[in-house]
């Protein structure tokens, strides 16, 4: 089977960026010309996947919004590139009732997936190249779920969910554990999810056979761990970057590394920064 639909959970509460999240979803935030779920819905699309759901819950109304046919009788290049995406996906909503978890979020995705493996893509998470095309390159040849993983510094590891694996080929693990945000004196590696998936659809009975973990909520991590006790899980070392925007330094450095590297406001942002003074 191919993977031809995508979830992205929306639905947490954007907490380490207040105030600026205050009274809009985090995954609204700009990065240079777009707000961050645009990024992760065209990473979606030119992954080759039509069938999109959102998982939003309360406070997210923007995002709907966001994905709507443009109204305005004005063009620019972002503008025109979302439309022509949206004139080629299916962009579903789901609302999550209450903040239980990304398990539980996930969860909400089970009738519009069905019997089918799917990718999740965190919503406030950007991937360059994108990362969702690589996993499936990986799940066309195992048929297996696929977790992206990148190293991380020992003392970062409790942010994380971090896998413990073995190496099968370049990059490609087999993974022996998971655990949600463990400290540095537990953790069993450094290798942490970043925030993309393929999942297959036993998920679901796992997810409902998870005990709330971490911070009293539904963790998928742990889902996960029961699913690697009835099918095989592979973890995939994604050798790009990452950008985490519900963290405010991520945030702040998507914004100076895309503004360099833009074609409109590159050479600008370059000489600004070029002219600053540094002690
Ligand atoms: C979530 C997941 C965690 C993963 C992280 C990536 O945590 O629960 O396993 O490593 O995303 O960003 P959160 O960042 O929502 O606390």
């Amino acid at each position: 089977m191919r993977v031809k639909k995508a979830v992205i959970p929306a639905a947490g509460f954007g907490t380490r960026m207040l105030p600026i999240t205050k009274a809009q979803p985090k995954e609204m935030v700009p990065v240079v010309h777009k707000p961050v779920i645009q990024y992760v819905v065209e990473e979606a699309y030119h992954s080759g996947i039509k069938d999109i759901l959102i998982i939003t819950g309360k406070g997210k109304r923007a995002i709907e919004d966001h994905f709507d046919r443009t109204d305005v009788n004005k063009h620019n290049k972002y503008l025109d590139e979302l439309d022509r995406i949206l004139n080629e996906v299916n962009i579903f909503f789901v609302r999550q009732r209450e903040i239980r978890g990304l398990g539980n979020a996930v969860s909400y995705a089970e009738s519009f997936v069905d019997d089918e493996p799917f990718a999740l893509l965190l919503g406030d998470t950007i991937t360059l190249p994108p990362c969702t095309k690589e996993l499936i390159d990986v799940y066309n040849k195992y048929k297996t779920s696929v977790v992206a993983v990148e190293e991380v510094p020992r003392e970062k590891v409790s942010l994380y969910g971090i896998v413990s694996c073995k190496e099968i080929e370049n990059r490609i693990y087999i993974v022996d554990d998971l655990v949600e945000k463990p400290s540095v004196e537990e953790t069993p590696s450094n290798l942490a999810i970043l925030g993309r998936y393929i999942l297959t659809p036993e998920i679901f009975d796992c997810i409902r056979e998870t005990k709330p973990g971490k911070g009293d909520e539904v963790q998928l991590t742990d889902a996960m761990k029961i699913l690697n006790t009835r099918e095989r899980i592979h973890a995939y070392l994604f050798k790009g970057r990452r950008y985490d925007i519900g963290n405010k330094i991520d945030w702040l450095k998507a914004n100076i590394e895309l503004a360099l590297e833009d074609d409109e406001v590159g050479k600008e942002v370059k000489e600004f920064i070029r002219g600053l003074e540094f002690d």
